[in-house]
């Protein structure tokens, strides 16, 4: 694996790839990696011939008392984990190396899909995404890139910048990752307390009973959305942010549901906070995966 921290290195990384005809992938990460990021190196592996994998923190999009100080960083691990999973460059720059000329005067945003779900309460976090992908995609130029769908909003957002840009790049949306007991990895997952940790599968819990709700004929957005409530009520330590059932790529809310439609949520386990998704009724449509 060869490993670059600036722009010249990279494309030096990529070039004889690139002359060979290889296909490209990225796979974009801010590290701390666990099996979730694994996961999609072997996405991009069997779309690719090439895997760049990037990390980097970026400041953009954290908001103000977020935790961007506190983001768990180990680059020697995550650069012996990637290695061993096949990723041919990491790409890890510092903040001098993403952004020479300071935080970019040009933004991105698509306000139709930043509005709801986690944009709402994250103001700015989705328009630094969006910078930071679109110029890791101009650094990388890749043929494909891999996101998860963990991150639900932030998938669909890149796959219209993608599209509305004429950005020419094959998006692809890799499954969630779940430890054994259905919480879904995150690298934040390292903030919980014991205590946190055993409610945390709670999240997976009420996007379960919600489907199987769907399943047994309800089909009130309302109603799902109480059977997935209750569940995180079940815990005194879980304080819902939002619990929505969205459209799969417009991301507008629903009245009623059909199979595809994502109930996605938020919450607050004590200074944590962590998001989950499922597509009800059965795995997401092609178009999101
Ligand atoms: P990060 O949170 O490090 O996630 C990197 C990628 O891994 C994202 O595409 C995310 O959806 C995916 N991922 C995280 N946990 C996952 C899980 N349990 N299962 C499957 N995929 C999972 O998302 C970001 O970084 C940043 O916003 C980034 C896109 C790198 C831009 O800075």
């Amino acid at each position: 694996m060869i490993r670059a921290d600036s722009l010249t290195g990279l494309r030096l990384a990529i070039s004889a790839a690139r002359r060979s005809g290889r296909r490209v992938a990225l796979v974009p990460t801010m590290g701390f990696l666990h099996e979730g990021h694994l996961s999609l190196v072997d996405l991009a592996r069997a779309h690719a011939d090439f895997v760049v994998m990037s990390l980097y923190v970026n400041p953009l999009q954290f908001g103000p008392g977020e935790d961007l100080d506190r983001y768990p960083r180990a680059l020697e691990r995550d650069a012996a984990l990637a290695a061993e999973r096949g990723v041919d460059v990491l790409y890890a720059p510092g903040d001098a190396q993403m952004y020479p000329h300071g935080a970019p005067a040009l933004t991105l945003d698509a306000p139709e899909l930043t509005a709801r779900l986690c944009g709402a309460f994250r103001p700015g976090h989705f328009q630094g995404v969006l910078v930071v992908v679109a110029k890791l995609f101009n650094q990388v130029r890749p043929d494909v890139a891999v996101f998860g769908r963990k991150d639900y909003q932030q998938l669909a957002l890149v796959r219209r910048m993608v599209r509305d840009l004429d950005m020419g790049i094959e998006v692809l949306g890799g499954p969630i990752v779940r430890e054994a007991d259905g919480l879904a990895m995150s690298s934040r997952n390292v903030y919980l307390s014991p205590a946190e940790r055993k409610d945390a599968p709670l999240l997976n819990r009420a996007l379960e009973d919600a489907d199987a709700a769907l399943a047994a004929g309800d089909t009130g957005t309302a109603a799902i959305v109480e059977v997935a409530r209750a569940r995180l009520g079940t815990s005194s330590r879980i304080r819902p942010q939002y619990i929505e059932l969205v459209d799969p790529e417009t991301l507008a809310g629903v009245d009623r549901v059909v199979p595809g439609h994502v109930l996605a949520l938020a919450v607050h386990l004590g200074s944590t906070r962590l998001l989950d998704n499922r597509a009800l009724g059965g795995p997401a449509p092609d178009r999101m995966a």
